[in-house]
């Protein structure tokens, strides 16, 4: 039936996988570092199907295609079975969306990471961790753009450094322990490929300078547990600048959350979503508070989330993991 032959024995008609939601970005990290955080993640259930091909049980939310060439999940499970020399085996993905659409949560690359992993584990896991996360940028370049900093997170936990996506080139960086960080969703949407069009084209020596210095030190910051360097290094002199004014609310939220003493914040990806680093469950109350109240006066709702970085990926989740 199949031409798998490594750990043939391990193949089966089920497999599950869930992966975390993330941090693109990470400020000036833009498509670079990433960070998977705790709480919702997606989750994708692969079974078997006689029929070759892949095809989507349920794409998890009435917006998301049903068409597998079309979905996340559904792209990068074809990848993998193509990588795998599996492509006569019929593949059912289910998904069950734990992360908002348009939120700037990683959300598509959630799910192309667990459909992934999920299809990896049906076949007996025959490709390594860096040959799903080439699948699943397959998809995420189908979706949103050919970048690997939400993937790579949600793949591995933690933080990650992309490198390189062409050959793929990822590090992963030390999570320092006391770090907190406040998500803070408005009711707005964002679609990665508007917030990708008003990216400079072309960007000025000094603010290069500038991000290369604050992506230098926000990878020792990590690397060596440095809060505080964490925070004046979150200093995004590229994309925050062009996006903000797709954000009504946001710069006023990020200078409430810095006054109720955040570390330092950005937008998540390609927002809506903001973050902001905090090293103490009281401060992220305070700064909770500031920015919820901050688009309150807007007339804007906005819900937060406390989370912590995510030390585990899809990769590490148990099938029956809750991600939290
Ligand atoms: N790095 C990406 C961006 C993340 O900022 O456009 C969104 O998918």
């Amino acid at each position: 039936m199949t031409r798998l032959h490594k750990n043939a024995t391990e193949q089966r008609d089920y497999a599950a996988a869930l992966a975390p939601g993330s941090i693109g970005n990470i400020g000036p990290g833009l498509d670079v570092l990433g960070m998977a955080v705790s709480g919702p993640g997606d989750r994708v259930v692969a079974e078997r199907l006689a029929i070759p091909g892949v095809v989507i049980a349920d794409p998890g939310h009435a917006e998301l295609p049903r068409e597998a060439d079309r979905n996340t999940a559904g792209i990068a499970a074809t990848h993998v079975l193509a990588r795998a020399g599996a492509q006569d085996i019929g593949i059912s993905l289910t998904i069950t969306k734990g992360l908002p659409l348009f939120g700037g949560q990683g959300g598509s690359a959630a799910s192309a990471v667990a459909g992934a992993v999920a299809v990896n584990r049906l076949l007996g896991s025959p490709l390594d961790a860096m040959a799903l996360l080439a699948c699943a940028l397959e998809a995420e370049a189908t979706i949103s753009g050919r970048h690997a900093d939400n993937l790579a997170p949600s793949l591995l936990g933690g933080v990650t450094l992309v490198r390189s996506v062409t050959p793929l080139d990822v590090v992963s960086l030390p999570v320092p322990a006391a770090l907190r960080i406040v998500l803070a969703y408005p009711d707005q949407r964002m679609s990665t490929a508007e917030a990708r069009g008003v990216l400079p084209r072309f960007i000025d020596r000094e603010s290069v300078i500038t991000q290369m210095a604050n992506v230098a030190a926000m990878t020792a910051a990590f690397a060596n547990g440095d809060l505080a360097l964490l925070g004046r290094a979150c200093d995004d002199q590229i994309a925050e600048p062009a996006r903000a004014v797709l954000l009504p609310g946001f710069s006023a939220a990020k200078v409430a959350a810095l006054a109720a003493g955040a570390l330092g914040g950005s937008i998540s990806g390609a927002g809506p979503t903001s973050f902001y680093f905090v090293s103490d469950d009281i401060t992220a109350r305070r700064v909770s508070a500031a920015v919820v109240e901050s688009y309150a006066v807007l007339g804007i709702a906005c819900s937060t989330r406390v989370v912590r970085p995510a030390i585990r990926g899809a990769l590490s989740l148990g099938e029956d993991a809750t991600g939290a």
